[in-house]
């Protein structure tokens, strides 16, 4: 339910278009999705780390910080999930507008809630990156011991043992950390980024 009803937005004398002339370059979302252990966090850290040596204005956004803070209150019920992939929409939004380079690397299971992030932003400001890794891959690095715990049944609902992960259906890029190195990954992005006019 909105409770916006008397509130009236209140417009900056400074524009986004503004922010992005001062910075060089333009400002959009990098929405990394993927399985726990995918590498997400991996290669949106080495990434953010390349933008930065090129000069980008960045801001990374990622799930357990995230969770730590703003999303304190919320847990991995289909729920929850929605309401913090929306919070983080939301969020990303506000850092496009001022003008950052916003990497965020959130499982973010429900295609249909990655699909609301893209409709609050303009069509050229998100970038989906499926990290694609099957289940067994991810289980077999397993950093931080969750799958072997869900296997045991300590954690209940977790992402791709007994809670879904929807593929993204047409994502503007996608990383297979199966098969491509974290550099490799890296400079596809970055091509990505170039070609498509985002950098210089
Ligand atoms: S979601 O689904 O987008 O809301 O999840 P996200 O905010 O990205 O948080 C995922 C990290 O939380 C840890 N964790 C779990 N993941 C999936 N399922 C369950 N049940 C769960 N419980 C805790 C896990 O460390 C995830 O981290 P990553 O970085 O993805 O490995």
């Amino acid at each position: 339910m909105s409770h916006s009803s008397n509130i009236v937005w209140h417009d900056s004398k400074v524009t986004k278009q503004e922010r992005q002339q001062m910075n060089n370059h333009k400002s959009a979302v990098l929405w990394f999705t993927g399985l726990s252990g995918s590498g997400k966090s991996t290669v949106s850290v080495e990434l953010e780390k390349k933008l930065y040596e090129l000069g980008v204005h960045t801001y990374r956004l990622d799930g357990d910080n995230v969770r730590h803070g703003l999303n304190n209150n919320l847990g991995f019920s289909p729920e929850d999930r929605t309401e913090n992939i929306r919070r983080i929409g939301e969020v990303s939004k506000l850092m496009v507008d001022a003008g950052l380079l916003t990497l965020s690397a959130f499982i973010s299971p429900y295609r249909e809630d990655r699909d609301k992030v893209r409709q609050i932003l303009d069509e050229d400001e998100f970038i989906e990156i499926f990290v694609k890794a099957s289940v067994e891959t991810c289980e077999g690095r397993d950093p931080k011991g969750l799958y072997k715990k869900a296997r045991a049944g300590e954690i209940k609902g977790f992402t791709g043992i007994d809670a879904p992960y929807e593929e993204p259906l047409n994502p503007e890029l996608t990383i297979n950390t199966d098969e491509q190195t974290v550099e490799e990954s890296v400079s596809a992005i970055v091509h990505y980024l170039r070609d498509k006019g985002y950098l210089d």
